[in-house]
């Protein structure tokens, strides 16, 4: 067994221009790992903890490095995580920050996977991974916390449901984007990108959903197959604690409910992720009672990656899928107890980007290995053709 020799850490720049952790991971055999951590700006209240990276990296040298170096097995992903757990002892990684733990858990999976000779996603997925592939949903129209005077609703995604390989969906995402872009020319709509890339032009939710839509239509008769609108509302983004908040109009729980449940008839939404606050179970069921058939009811912020707020949501019947974020619960072992719990109990995984992202490749292996059923990393953008480009990679290298 090869044991990890060295642990070291740095700051890097991310897509806003802001400072995070990279990790870089060395063995006794010369394998090696680097990876660098996301941020979110639309952050859920029970994330694990990201502390400002200069604060993170020292913590982490303090107390996890010394438990790391020529203490675990490289490879061993599950003892590397255990080290991390003991090092921060507490349950949201406040002591040495999420930000700090995950970077070393991937960068220690991709030294594990470099000494093995195997791609990450086989080293992660291991000889039982299925042969599924994860259908990429697109952001292509955004506004939010992602970009200010747009629309209320965080994301409108292109979801390629019917695109026959992940390189097809991943185009037709491309696709969906740039006929958003023209048809914002043709009615003399100026629009910057927001922080995943998507367009954020001034329009108001209605207005997004049609344009969307219509250029939904114009890259499904392009391409042949089957492409739907998803949604993250990032309700806990709109939610004031006691009504939905949205720039012309106010709705009330019940009345949010109702909204969305139209939506997702009116415009046969395949996937809304965060329809609710973050602290409403209770409507998050309801909504799932009323669609559950029709579309992926997905929670972000309700879940937070964490297994106990999964098993909660489970009992309640409270959406039917589960973001996963691996910097929102801090290491890779715990992502995967998070899947496996969704898996157990038939909702489907989507293993995310944030909105604050690097070049790092790690979430398409992830998803691929775990045979996650969407993987959401934007549309357009270094950080996000990084990811889009490692799956078509590896859909190609299968
Ligand atoms: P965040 O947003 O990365 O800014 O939290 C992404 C999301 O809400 O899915
Ligand atoms: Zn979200």
């Amino acid at each position: 067994m090869t044991l990890v020799t060295e642990v070291r850490l740095r700051r890097v720049l991310d897509s806003r221009g802001d400072p995070t952790v990279e990790a870089e991971v060395t063995t006794e055999s010369g394998g090696f790992g680097r990876a660098a951590a996301p941020s979110g700006a639309s952050t859920g209240e029970y994330e694990a903890v990201e502390l400002p990276p200069e604060e993170a990296i020292a913590k982490a040298r303090e107390r996890a490095v010394p438990r790391i170096e020529g203490q675990v097995y490289a490879g061993d992903q599950r003892s590397v995580d255990a080290a991390l757990r003991g090092a921060d002892g507490t349950a949201d990684f406040s002591e040495i920050g999420a930000n700090a733990a995950v970077a070393i858990s991937m960068a220690a999976a991709k030294a594990g996977a470099d000494m093995l000779g195997a791609p990450l996603y086989q080293h992660l997925g291991g000889a039982f991974r299925g042969n599924e592939f994860p259908t990429p949903l697109g952001n292509v129209v955004g506004g939010g916390e992602h970009a200010a005077d747009a629309t209320d609703i965080q994301e409108f995604l292109a979801a390629p449901v019917g695109a026959p390989s992940v390189a097809d969906a991943v185009f037709a995402n491309a696709a969906v984007h740039g006929a958003v872009a023209d048809l914002l020319d043709e009615r003399g709509i100026p629009a910057a990108k927001g922080d995943e890339g998507a367009w954020a032009p001034a329009i108001d939710d209605e207005e997004a959903l049609a344009l969307v839509s219509t250029a939904i239509e114009r890259v499904e008769d392009e391409v042949g197959f089957e492409i739907r609108m998803g949604l993250d509302v990032a309700g806990a983004e709109l939610f004031d604690g006691e009504a939905y908040v949205y720039s012309d109009t106010t709705r009330t729980p019940a009345e949010q409910v109702d909204y969305v449940a139209e939506l997702v008839a009116d415009y046969e939404l395949a996937y809304v992720e965060d329809p609710l606050d973050e602290d409403d179970y209770e409507g998050f069921a309801e909504l799932t009672d009323r669609v559950n058939d029709q579309t992926i009811v997905c929670g972000d912020d309700l879940f937070v990656t964490n297994t106990d707020r999964l098993r909660d949501g489970i009992a309640q019947g409270a959406a039917n899928a589960i973001l996963v974020k691996p910097n929102q619960i801090g290491t890779l072992s715990d992502a995967f107890d998070a899947i496996e719990v969704a898996r157990e109990h038939g909702y489907d995984a989507v293993v995310s980007h944030r909105s604050g992202e690097t070049e790092d490749t790690t979430i398409a292996h992830l998803a691929v290995a775990t045979d996650a059923s969407f993987i959401k990393t934007g549309a357009v953008g270094g950080e996000r053709t990084a990811k889009l480009n490692e799956l078509i990679r590896i859909e190609a290298n299968a």
